[in-house]
């Protein structure tokens, strides 16, 4: 795993700890207890690739500076020059689940397929045992409109329109401009139907008996354990 102590890979690692047919090695820049590489070489890389035996590459990168443009672009070289590499997961997770924040795009009334992070995992583990992979899979968590999940939060009273506090402590590394140009598009990918997500084709058909977390379930969870959704909705 590439990038696995970040969110998404260390959930991923957390689902793999339990299945012991698995064994994993997480690639990182810095020397964790891990398998330190330089994604700038992609020699290195390679002899890493075939040193550790691996057969399947998941990569976790953050969006971040050069990650995708070229250091993920090495990774999958390497995994295409090992000889022992067969497979590649590229950092495209794109998981709008629903966290302390949200916002809502659009009318509120298209449907946006919101999936709990460790269901992401949960399926991506099972997909190890795959034979055969499509070249693109999409799990399906829970769509419903931003209206329905405001509503299952019943906090339409308190609705208020605010600049998200997370957003304010980014701007000091990603200037509020060029942020906000980034966030537009996830906005107009939530408003015009492209984060609906079919289930025809995906892992849930696989795997029938995995029941990903809906919204409504989610949300629950944060209210028993105290954190309140309400307060940073917008
Ligand atoms: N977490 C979420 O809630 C969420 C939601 C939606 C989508 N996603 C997507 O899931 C992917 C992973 O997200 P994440 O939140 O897990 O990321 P993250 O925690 O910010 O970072 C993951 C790892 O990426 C590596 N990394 C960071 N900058 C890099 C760079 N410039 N070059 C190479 N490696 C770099 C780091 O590994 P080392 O320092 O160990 O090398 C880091 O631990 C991203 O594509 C993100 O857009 C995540």
């Amino acid at each position: 795993m590439g990038g696995g102590y970040g969110g998404v890979g260390r959930t991923i690692l957390e689902v793999l700890k339990v299945s012991p047919k698995h064994q994993t090695v997480v690639l990182s820049r810095k020397k964790h207890d891990s398998v330190q590489v330089d994604y700038g070489s992609i020699d290195n890389l390679v002899s890493v690739l075939e040193t550790h035996d691996i057969h399947t590459v998941i990569c976790c990168f953050a969006v971040e500076g050069d990650s995708l443009a070229i250091l993920q672009l090495n990774l999958i070289q390497a995994a295409i020059n090992s000889t022992v590499t067969r497979r590649f997961v590229p950092s495209g997770f794109a998981i709008p689940y629903p966290q302390e924040v949200a916002g809502s795009s659009g009318d509120g009334e298209t449907p946006v397929t919101s999936t709990y992070t460790f269901d992401l995992a949960r399926y991506v583990v099972a997909m190890l045992d795959v034979k055969d992979w499509p070249e693109e899979s999409r799990v399906v968590g829970d769509p419903v409109t931003w209206h329905e999940f405001v509503k299952a939060e019943e906090i339409r009273s308190k609705f208020e329109i605010i600049e998200l506090p997370r957003h304010q402590t980014l701007y000091e590394h990603f200037p509020k401009k060029a942020f906000q140009w980034f966030m537009s598009i996830f906005e107009l990918l939530a408003a015009d139907g492209s984060s609906f997500i079919t289930r025809e084709g995906s892992p849930n058909e696989r795997f029938p008996d995995m029941q990903p977390l809906t919204v409504r379930e989610m949300l629950e969870r944060l209210r028993i354990s105290g954190v309140s959704a309400s307060n940073d909705l917008t």
